[in-house]
């Protein structure tokens, strides 16, 4: 299938998948920590008490933890097997992790959903926010101690540091340790009461069978069933049934590690795709919520999320999530211990059931009524706010509204093309009728055509939407080859600016979304975390 040949083919070259390799042996991992540490790492740190010198003095993400370590092997030459290097990671990150709290507002990067511009306080971001992400940061707790030392380390493996990335506009290192150090120990304090909250609180095991949600690019949203069992400490074996909107069946197999409680980090095959699950679970671990991206392509991705099948029926999710007023229309409505009456919400009919078990009930309805988010219920099980009744997409959002896609190949020696995977989000124009203000009413992800132009008068006059790739019916942007193009004048590689376009709606009632897209060089640095 031309869809699927398209995801595969972008495989970039991702660092490290975090989640675990399949079938690697599972040891006590906690109680072997102290002993961990002291075989990988005395040999350069010191001890302190049941730890090391500098570990004491920091707490971070797994995906922190995999990106120090990745540090003391590439720039220190440590050497540290995958096998201690894994268990590693889980140790420090159970025992030196981040409260769910602590990482709330920072999880895209944990998540590798990156295109997005971020929104750093003013002090950090020039010093800081040029090189990395602020999320970098923000996912890291320390003494202030630690902190200046992460600002010497700095200057000692970057020297240039103040030469570039537009450095020269002031004293880098001085502010650094004079300035950044002690409010960073203050905004992202070692000691917080999250953290002595979350490591005191009970621990649930997220095994069982979890009813999952989510959207693939290229593939389209899907539901199913995963069943997680225990093979290990905080460790599990995962088979996934399920389906696509369309009906076509999806089938899974992957193995996934918790970190610090919460953190579930999946490794699953899907049909043949290679994909990996980032989600946190809530606090009574019933329900996990994150992204699923390819494993190779770690920006190709979409939403996941996770209910945990209980003792209650449950809604999890309409498909579509979106009905028009005066419309009739084929609602699936996707959950568990689905048994009694379908209730759609105030205003909506339900005309017909189509068809129905325990796990999804598809339904014919109409909506009247008004523009809301309504409240699905079968029998006893209920899901708030999950179908948008509306009367007219007021406005369409271009997701991501900013993005970086990578020329790439040609062919598989060279450099992988990094793609973009679009999606439209429908607003309605809410109570004031008017589209852009405060009170406007998501509907949700809508089907759309897709086209892209150039950015600007500079990008039309070079011609850039002719040579920068092209999207297809499914929203998937692939860049074109990296190289020279004799095609350009001066024959210019195939970059540019381009806006991507959205079209939602047919015949005389169309509504246009844009995205600012830029198609850059291929990027030389790959990073555990950018
Ligand atoms: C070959 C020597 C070497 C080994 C082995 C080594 N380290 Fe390091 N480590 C260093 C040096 C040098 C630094 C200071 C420069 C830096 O931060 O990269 C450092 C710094 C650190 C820091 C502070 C980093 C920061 O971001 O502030 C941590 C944490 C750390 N090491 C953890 C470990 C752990 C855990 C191990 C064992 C798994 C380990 N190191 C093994 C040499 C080593
Ligand atoms: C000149 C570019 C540059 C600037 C400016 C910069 N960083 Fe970094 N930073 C890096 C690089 C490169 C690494 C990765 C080092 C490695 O692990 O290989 C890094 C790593 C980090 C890490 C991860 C360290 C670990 O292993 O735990 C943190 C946290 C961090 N930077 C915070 C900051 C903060 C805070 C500032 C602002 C005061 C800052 N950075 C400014 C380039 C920069």
């Amino acid at each position: 299938m031309e869809k699927e040949k398209n995801i595969t083919s972008m495989v970039a070259a991702g660092l490290l998948a975090l989640a675990a390799t399949i079938g690697a042996p599972e040891r006590a991992a906690a109680a072997d920590g102290p002993a961990l540490l002291a075989a990988n790492c005395l040999s350069c740190h010191s001890a302190q008490g049941d730890g090391i010198s500098r570990v004491e003095g920091q707490r971070k993400s797994p995906e922190g933890w995999q990106m120090t370590i990745t540090r003391m092997q590439e720039q220190h030459g440590a050497k540290i097997s995958a096998e201690d290097k894994r268990r590693l990671i889980k140790y420090l990150a159970d025992t030196r992790g981040l409260a769910p709290a602590e990482t709330a507002g920072w999880r895209y990067l944990l998540e590798h959903d990156n295109n997005r511009v971020e929104t750093i306080d003013e002090r950090y971001r020039d010093l800081c926010a040029r090189c990395h992400s602020g999320a970098r940061f923000a996912l890291q707790r320390r003494s202030e101690d630690e902190w200046r030392l992460l600002m010497h380390a700095h200057i000692g493996l970057n020297p240039t540091l103040e030469f570039h990335s537009l450095a020269r506009d002031r004293q880098w290192f001085q502010l650094a340790v004079n300035e950044v150090a002690p409010a960073l120990a203050k905004d992202f304090a070692l000691d917080a009461r999250a953290w002595k909250t979350w490591q005191a609180a009970p621990r649930v095991a997220l095994g069982g069978s979890w009813r999952i949600a989510g959207f693939l690019p290229g593939k389209g949203a899907f539901e199913g069933r995963m069943r997680a069992t225990a093979a290990g400490a905080d460790r599990f074996e995962l088979a996934i049934e399920g389906r696509y909107a369309d009906g076509a069946a999806l089938s899974g197999r992957g193995v996934a590690t918790v970190y610090t409680g919460y953190e579930w980090r999946g490794s699953v095959d899907i049909d043949g795709i290679a994909l990996r699950q980032v989600m946190a679970a809530d606090a009574r671990g019933e329900r996990m919520q994150g992204r699923q991206h390819l494993a190779d392509s770690r920006r190709m991705g979409g939403e996941l999320s996770a209910l945990r099948e209980g003792a209650a029926p449950l809604v999890m999710a309409v498909m579509p999530a979106q009905l028009r007023r005066g419309e009739t229309a084929e609602l699936t409505v996707v959950g568990s211990g689905l048994s009694g009456a379908v209730s759609l919400g105030k205003g909506v009919r339900v005309l017909e059931v189509v068809s129905r078990s325990a796990d999804r009930v598809v339904v014919r309805a109409r909506a009247e009524g008004r523009d809301g988010l309504n409240d699905v219920a079968v029998g006893t099980a209920r899901g708030k706010g999950l179908l948008a009744v509306y009367d007219r997409v007021a406005r369409v959002e271009v997701e991501p509204a900013n993005a970086i896609a990578r020329v790439g190949g040609p062919g598989d020696a060279q450099m992988e093309k990094v793609g973009v995977a679009y999606r439209a989000v429908g607003w309605a124009a809410g109570r004031d009728g008017k589209a852009g203000t405060a009170d406007d009413l998501r509907l949700g992800y809508l089907p759309a055509r897709w086209s892209i132009e150039a950015a600007d008068e500079e990008a039309e006059k070079a011609h850039d939407a002719d040579f920068v790739g092209h999207i297809g019916a499914d929203g998937v942007f692939v860049p074109g080859d990296a190289g020279p193009n004799p095609a350009r004048p001066k024959s210019l590689g195939n970059t540019g600016r381009v806006n991507v376009v959205a079209t939602v709606g047919g015949a005389g009632a169309t509504v246009e979304g844009r995205g600012k897209l830029d198609v850059a060089v291929p990027d030389f640095v790959h990073r555990a975390l950018d």
